[in-house]
């Protein structure tokens, strides 16, 4: 094989047949099942985006999740025993992903229905075990956002944030085959079953290329302290190489839909806030000094802003820390790697791509 043929980091390599999830990157759009994501980001609760992505997948799937989730959330609870203050003070991915992984692996629908509550359980307990408090068990009846927050908190979330996380778990669910997602259907065409893709789908989501960076946007929004020094510390961040996170994407030469999607569900929560209206005109400001900058850093490569820019502000206004919003994504893709599994599955092929050698051709054994 010529090395000519090497696509590196597999940059423009279609590498699956899928019916989840269209990203065209050319014109800014995502499509779920068909679905615009802004249109599924206002609407949809994740209950029922979680059954449009598992559709079709599973003989046996109800045709409302919302109480075959609840229950997966109740199971999932029972898990949180083997968290203690040790795991629990780990990177809030590192003690979720730990936990995931006492799991039991299987392809059935009961498996991935507690998969696809384990990270919106384990990460309350996670939080709180490591805060000194106890766990908050579910509550099936609320919504599967509504209990997120309320887990966190141990107090009711109001209609206004529980619809805001909604709103982002919806937007999240699915993207094509990101990283996360090609991981986990590597591993589910192993046959390894689906705890086994899902754990890693979640460990290649922790890198800061990935899903890793929305903690980061809050550092360096904290950074920048006031729009004025927005342009002196974002030019200095490009003259020590650091990329400014929450810009630039692989697929996207245009802005990502998912921004515009979540920064919708910002405003509407602002209406009920006193501190995320400032933060937002803030935010803004940053955003709109670092497409200037990067247009100016970077003229022949499109660098505009990325899902995660929004999703650090929303989370933000949510209460949930920083730490946690790797967690917090992971709560809405999980449903996005289960489909995929299960559309790799289907398809019964291993995927095996190859390599080139290019180390020295024969050596002596000493
Ligand atoms: N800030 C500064 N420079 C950037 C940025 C950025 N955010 N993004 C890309 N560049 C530069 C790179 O340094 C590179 O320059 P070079 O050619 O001189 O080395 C050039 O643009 C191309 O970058 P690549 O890494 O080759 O492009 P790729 O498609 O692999 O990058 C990525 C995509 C990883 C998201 C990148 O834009 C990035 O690191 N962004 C910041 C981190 C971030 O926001 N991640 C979340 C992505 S969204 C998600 O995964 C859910």
């Amino acid at each position: 094989m010529s090395k000519d043929l090497v696509a590196e980091s597999l940059e423009g390599v279609v590498a699956a047949r899928t019916v989840l999830s269209d990203v065209d990157g050319l014109a800014g759009r995502l499509t779920i099942r068909g679905y615009p994501v802004e249109a599924l980001a206002h609407r949809a609760a994740f209950e029922d985006v979680a059954h449009l992505l598992l559709d079709g997948f599973f003989e046996d799937l109800p045709p409302d999740l919302a109480p075959a989730l609840g229950a997966a959330r109740l199971r999932a609870f029972a898990e949180t025993a083997a968290l203690d203050e040790g795991l629990a003070r780990r990177d809030p991915v590192e003690a979720v992903r730990a936990l995931i992984a006492r799991l039991p692996d299987g392809e059935d629908l009961n498996t991935a229905l507690l998969l696809a509550a384990a990270p919106a359980v384990f990460t309350p307990a996670v939080l709180r075990v490591a805060a000194g408090q106890t766990p908050v068990a579910p509550d099936p009846a609320l919504s599967h956002a509504a209990d997120i927050l309320r887990m966190t908190r141990n107090a009711p979330a109001s209609d206004g944030e529980a619809r805001a996380l909604d709103a982002y778990l919806v937007t999240v669910s699915d993207h094509g085959l990101n990283a996360s997602t090609f991981a986990a259907r590597v591993i589910a065409s192993t046959r390894a079953g689906l705890a086994s893709a899902v754990l890693g789908g979640i460990s290649a989501l922790k890198g800061p290329l990935h899903g890793g960076a929305p903690g980061p946007v809050i550092e360096m929004l904290d950074a920048i302290g006031t729009p004025d020094n927005a342009e002196a510390w974002l030019k200095g961040a490009l003259v020590r190489g650091d990329r400014l996170m929450g810009f630039g994407h692989r697929i996207y030469r245009v802005r990502d839909p998912r921004a515009d999607a979540l920064k919708a569900a910002v405003r509407q929560l602002a209406q009920t806030s006193n501190a995320l209206p400032g933060r937002l005109v803030f935010a803004e400001a940053v955003e709109q000094a670092a497409l200037r900058i990067l247009r100016e850093h970077k003229p022949e490569r499109p660098l505009d802003t990325n899902v995660e820019f929004y999703t650090a502000l929303l989370l933000e206004a949510l209460g949930l820390p920083p730490a946690s919003f790797t967690c917090v994504f992971a709560m809405g893709r999980t449903v996005g790697w289960l489909a995929h599994a299960r559309e790799q599955l289907a398809s019964g092929k291993l995927v095996r791509p190859q390599s080139i050698y290019v180390g020295p051709r024969t050596r002596q054994a000493a």
